[in-house]
């Protein structure tokens, strides 16, 4: 792997221990899948946030990289973490769990992070451009931005892409380069335009192709629906990016005639569908994964206006600060019925503490729930859930 004599100096030492230590995980990756070199990067969206997923032994790892000096040189935000930093009494966390969560918040600040703290960054907080070489970790956000803007990104890990971050470069592989990003299977989908139909979509293809890169034919997402496809497509299966004809911007640059074509139609997305619930009573219905951007908070907003809630089923809104701020008329509709929670989501919090049996109308989250909550699942579609709490 060929490093210019700048990247050789930091890898000898001399731009201090900080930079040192990234690029030698950038290198390690590099050499691990073959790239020829390191190329620039424009932003970095970090994972490994929650204390519930990252532990002590991860709160170490980040309080070594701030002790060693550690910055970020690219415009780099954070994914949830296990609360909402405000309101995270009203989500039955311990304040112990609260008080290592805001360390690790404030060591992700101090190395120049923006701890926004949402999977959806690309809906005002990080918003990379077409062409962009960056380093995303977090499934669903990296497959839309590879995809539906046509930036460039690997699956990247948490400390890989803090990596990247700090050293403001990552390693030139996979789909950082054109040959990498042509489709290899057409997917003739035949669904009805809802957003839980195309999370089924996702969930489906995921399961049938695995890693490969799927060309839809059939379906016109528009961000939302392409938001909860690429990440049921990244948790069933680990698509990191997709082509949908007509709609992303890569669609047209490759030669299709030759790939296999698979239908997925109402059989495929009801088996997809059953085998995801295991409950038909729930304790928590929980919205927002990805998190909800402004169209989807005005859906529900117009959905609950003028309802009243009923029963004990708790209700959870799962979106951005940044979207929450936004949205203000919205959320004095929805917090009638539960609290909207920024910086957090259903999977990250330690909801297993609180809940066993939780709804949800996205199938990345029905498939996370019963694994890294100990849940069992309600996945339908938001009209039906809503049903329970109104
Ligand atoms: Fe986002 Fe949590 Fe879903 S990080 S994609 S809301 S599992």
């Amino acid at each position: 792997m060929e490093l210019t004599r700048e990247e050789q100096a930091i890898l000898d030492g001399e731009s201090g221990e900080g930079a040192q230590k990234a690029i030698e995980l950038v290198v390690a990756l590099g050499r691990i899948y073959g790239a020829e070199g390191l190329v620039d990067i424009t932003s970095a969206h970090l994972s490994g946030a929650s204390y519930k997923t990252i532990g002590d032994g991860g709160l170490q790892y980040l309080e070594d990289m701030v002790r060693s000096g550690s910055k970020v040189k690219v415009p780099s935000t954070l994914n949830p973490i296990g609360m909402d930093m405000k309101r995270w009494k009203e989500m039955h966390i311990p304040p112990e769990f609260a008080e290592r969560q805001l360390r690790i918040v404030s060591l992700y600040r101090s190395m120049g992070v923006k701890t926004t703290c949402s999977c959806t960054p690309y809906t005002g907080d990080n918003v990379p451009r077409f062409g962009d070489h960056v380093a995303w970790a977090e499934s669903s956000a990296l497959s839309f931005v590879n995809s539906y803007i046509g930036a460039r990104t690997n699956r990247e890990g948490g400390p890989g892409a803090l990596a990247a971050a700090i050293l403001g470069k990552t390693a030139n592989y996979g789909l950082h380069l054109d040959r990498n990003r042509a489709p290899t299977v057409i997917i003739e989908a035949d669904i009805d335009g809802s957003l839980f139909q195309h999370s089924l979509l996702g969930q489906a293809v995921g399961v049938r192709i695995g890693s490969r890169i799927p060309y839809y034919k059939g379906i016109r997402p528009g961000v939302e629906e392409a938001k909860t496809m690429a990440a049921a497509m990244a948790a069933s299966g680990s698509v990191a990016m997709f082509h949908v004809e007509g709609i992303t911007p890569e669609a047209e640059r490759y030669d299709i005639s030759e790939l296999e074509t698979v239908h997925i139609g109402r059989r495929e997305i009801e088996e997809a569908r059953e085998k995801l619930n295991s409950t038909d009573d729930v304790e928590l219905i929980a919205l927002g994964c990805p998190h909800l951007t402004d169209k989807e908070m005005h859906e529900i907003a117009s959905l609950l206006k003028g309802k009243k809630k009923k029963g004990d089923t708790e209700i959870w809104f799962c979106t951005s600060e940044t979207v929450r701020d936004r949205c203000s008329e919205d959320v004095k509709v929805m917090e009638q019925f539960g609290p909207v929670i920024a910086d957090t989501c259903m999977v990250v919090a330690p909801i297993e503490g609180t809940f066993s049996r939780t709804g949800t109308n996205s199938c990345k989250a029905a498939n996370y729930l019963p694994t890294l909550c100990s849940q069992r699942v309600m996945c339908q579609d938001i009209t039906e859930l809503l049903k329970v709490i109104q």
